[in-house]
């Protein structure tokens, strides 16, 4: 992988580190520097993580400090405790009070374990993957059932998306309800082996993991492996190259229906950390609990971290089908927000005009987006859009696994003639290459970063035709050479 440029306003590059596992069995592990929020700290054990430069729990001091008035997400129309329950940034819930919280839950090897019953509640409740794709959950689950190979459960909790930070928020404040539902899907396909993926320039978040690991029972070994925290290492066929040994690097899957496997054959199966978190609750309270939340469609809730122009910026649980525009106003956004980006970098942009939007994956695609991983970025009035959209190119093109030409030397390519056409020059000429590199790269690469890149690219020169038009006569907007408004999210949990 080639190193990653600090473009202006965006996270500067993690430096690479090679692989570390964190492995044993619970009892054996250590989070040192994490809060917990009652005596039941983990014994002392093995150093969590090497420290990276990209992220910190602490992004940008906006964070709120120990002890902070994090909200607590009760909810009067809630019965049952939400993902964010009692959850404070930056405090892990220890298993007690997660007991306490959500009840107590059957893992595989209790007695009286339903496999069949979750499967079926799992699959009538309808939710779907939040790492980005949105894809039943029960489906992935069910092609693994009785499979004569052995199987490696992968929780997903990279978050390579810059602009996210819901994992995170699971992670490091209620880690109990993730492992709970990675126990539970290992035990309906009956993996052998649980790891945890986490970015290793978030130190914070392994230690969370490995001191939740050491509270709890566990039946099937565990491993927190940290890995490179760039953008492409949370692609799944990436995660599953690294539970087998090796780098984290996507791989060319013509068919992406047919299962994963890593090293030795083995199948593997990769859910993001909420998706997991979702699966624990809908074990316990089953599927009309869940589908009590969200739309018939879309049920559910989802975590979706807002930032950009807004007042709170941070994480929240919505029901799906929230309008766009309640969510920016919970959020605190400014009064005159010109578009937002809808599913981060890999997303797309959308204009003001289209905020009355309900936040489904099918009545966003209709307006061209996706809340990809629970990402909204708000785009203040005055900022410049393709000066925005060029340093996101300039990043992604940077976080190319540098093993796809297309991707290799286009998202370069498409990066150069965005900075040109923000900087008013180059002209028409200019977004006549730009348009044939776009057409060039799309779908061309072994996982679908460029993908990604093109969306998000096409997007900007529809939503921002208008300024666009202006640039590419030379006249760029004077806000275009301004430092970049985007920044990191806050560790917050909002209400
Ligand atoms: C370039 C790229 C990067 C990705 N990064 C992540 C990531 O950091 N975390 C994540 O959960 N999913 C990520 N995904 C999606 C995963 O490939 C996969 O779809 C997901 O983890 C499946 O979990 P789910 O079914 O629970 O959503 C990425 C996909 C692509 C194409
Ligand atoms: S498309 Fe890009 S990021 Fe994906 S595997 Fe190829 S080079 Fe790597």
């Amino acid at each position: 992988m080639s190193s990653v440029p600090a473009a202006p306003g965006l996270w500067p590059g993690a430096g690479r580190l090679s692989q570390r596992a964190f492995s044993g069995n619970p009892g054996s592990r250590q989070g040192p520097g994490m809060d917990w929020e009652d005596d039941e700290r983990p014994r002392p054990g093995r150093r969590a993580g090497p420290p990276g430069e990209r992220r910190t729990d602490s992004p940008d001091g906006r964070v709120p400090g120990r002890g902070a008035a994090v909200m607590s997400l009760i909810d009067s129309r809630r019965a049952v405790a939400g993902l964010l329950e009692g959850a404070r940034a930056g405090t892990a819930i220890s298993f007690a009070r997660h007991l306490q919280i959500h009840g107590p839950l059957l893992l595989p090897g209790d007695a009286g374990f339903e496999p069949r019953r979750i499967l079926g509640d799992l699959a009538a409740s309808g939710l779907t993957g939040r790492g980005g794709a949105a894809f039943p959950s029960a489906r992935k689950i069910a092609a693994l059932q009785g499979a004569a190979a052995h199987v490696t459960l992968v929780v997903n909790a990279m978050e390579g998306e810059p602009a996210s930070i819901k994992d995170q928020v699971l992670c490091t404040s209620t880690p109990h309800l993730v492992l709970d539902g990675a126990a539970v899907a290992a035990g309906l396909t009956g993996a052998d082996r649980i790891v945890v993926a986490v970015a290793g320039d978030r130190p914070g978040q392994a230690q969370a993991l490995l001191g939740a690991l050491a509270q709890r029972p566990a039946r099937v070994p565990w491993e927190v492996l940290a890995l490179p925290g760039r953008y492409v290492s949370g692609e799944e066929s990436a995660l599953a190259r690294a539970v087998g040994g090796h780098e984290a690097l996507p791989r060319f899957r013509p068919d992406k229906s047919l299962p994963l496997r890593s090293a030795r054959r083995r199948r593997v199966l990769v859910h993001n950390a909420e998706t997991l978190a979702h699966l624990a609750l809908v074990a316990r309270h089953g599927a009309e609990w869940f589908r009590s939340h969200g739309t018939t469609d879309a049920p559910g809730t989802t975590l979706v971290t807002v930032s950009g122009a807004v007042a709170r910026p941070g994480v929240f649980e919505v029901d799906y089908g929230i309008r766009l525009i309640e969510l920016l106003t919970r959020a605190g956004a400014e009064p005159r927000v010109q578009a937002a980006l809808l599913g981060g970098y890999g997303g797309a942009w959308l204009a003001g005009r289209d905020f009355g939007v309900a936040c489904t994956p099918v009545d966003l695609r209709r307006v061209g987006a996706t809340l990809g991983p629970g990402i909204v970025v708000a785009l203040a009035e005055d900022a410049c859009g393709l000066a925005e959209t060029a340093r996101i190119a300039r990043f992604m093109a940077g976080e190319s696994a540098g093993q796809c030409g297309p991707c290799v030397f286009g998202l370069p390519a498409i990066a150069a003639d965005l900075d040109q056409l923000a900087a008013g020059r180059g002209g028409h000429g200019a977004l006549q290459r730009l348009q044939g590199h776009l057409d060039i790269v799309e779908g061309r690469g072994a996982c679908r970063h460029p993908d990604g890149v093109v969306r998000l690219v096409r997007s900007a020169l529809e939503v921002f035709a208008e300024h666009l038009a202006l640039h590419a006569a030379g006249r760029p907007c004077p806000h275009g050479t301004r430092p970049s408004l985007f920044g990191p999210p806050p560790l917050a949990i909002r209400r």
